[in-house]
């Protein structure tokens, strides 16, 4: 933990509930690997509350927040300015504070797309990802992948919302217009078979701890080996879907790299810190994971 003094500067993250939040031994282990004088604080924040939870930025001072579920959506009405990506998302995980002036923006893109560079997998321009799920990370991969010039395929349970997800980035933004399916294993089979798909992309709750004996319905006969197969959930380390992925003979990654790298994108925002302990933070979430 960094010593807290007078000249302490402090950020932080607000949830609802934030107790199983591994940002702040993240953040608070890359401030002592740093010698920087600031410390991260978990705030539990009611979604009815996020208005006094702003004006309390501004009042304290702090130098910025991140936000999780389910604030995102909720806080951008009370801020000062968005970027054009928070705005095309209609979310915001990281708040900026310049001198009271408040900044939304959305770090969880650029942290997926460096995950996958770490692995050596972003697409090139011209191929497709298959995207499961159509809540808020969905919204921040499909928006990234999309600026990189990769053609997306969204696959959710719920077929409406997802075309509401399609129908806001593509008049948000350019790209080659969102093709929408229902999460089955026929439309799955349907879709992964088509040779420019390179990307499988879970971004669903299913097979997160501790419900890890499930699995999104992809048939697993249908994951050719050229496919790279993202997680975004990191507890458990290896999802159902990711073993399945594996047996196939695909490259996989899990969701741990894309909370450490959106996490390190909000820290060099708020610090100016252009090139922030990566290995330090993976392992402070790791040794954080709550994994009972
Ligand atoms: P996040 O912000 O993490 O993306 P979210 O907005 O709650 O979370 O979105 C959760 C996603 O997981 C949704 O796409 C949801 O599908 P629906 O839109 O149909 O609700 C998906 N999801 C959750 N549980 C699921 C399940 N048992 N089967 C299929 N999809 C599921």
């Amino acid at each position: 933990m960094p010593q807290i003094r007078g000249t302490t500067q402090i950020v932080g993250v607000w949830g609802w509930p934030v107790r199983h939040s591994a940002s702040p031994p993240m953040h608070n282990a890359a401030f002592d690997a740093l010698g920087l004088d600031w410390a991260y604080v978990p705030f539990a924040v009611a979604p009815e509350r996020v208005g006094e939870a702003v004006a309390g930025i501004r009042a304290l001072g702090l130098r910025g927040v991140n936000v999780t579920v389910p604030l995102k959506e909720i806080v951008p009405a009370y801020l000062d300015a968005l970027t054009p990506r928070a705005q095309r998302l209609g979310a915001v995980n990281t708040i900026i504070n310049n001198d009271g002036h408040l900044t939304g923006d959305s770090t969880d893109g650029r942290g997926f797309l460096a995950a996958l560079g770490e692995a050596s997998a972003i697409p090139e321009g011209g191929k497709r990802a298959v995207v499961l799920g159509a809540g808020g990370s969905a919204r921040a991969v499909v928006d990234a992948l999309r600026e990189i010039g990769v053609a997306v395929t969204i696959a959710n349970r719920t077929i409406d919302r997802a075309q509401e997800v399609a129908d806001r980035l593509q008049s948000a933004g350019e790209g080659e217009p969102i093709t929408v399916v229902p999460l089955n294993e026929t439309a799955l089979r349907d879709v992964l078979a088509d040779e420019n798909v390179v990307l499988l992309v879970n971004t669903t709750s299913v097979g997160m701890h501790p419900r890890e004996t499930e699995m999104p319905t992809v048939p697993p006969d249908a994951l050719r080996s050229s496919l790279f197969v993202s997680d975004l959930i990191y507890n458990p380390p290896q999802t159902r879907l990711l073993a399945a992925a594996q047996s196939r003979g695909c490259q996989t990654q899990n969701g741990l790299s894309m909370l450490v790298w959106q996490g390190a994108f909000a820290f060099s925002a708020w610090t100016g810190v252009t090139d922030p302990p990566i290995e330090i933070m993976r392992g402070a979430v790791l040794a954080a994971l709550d994994t009972s």
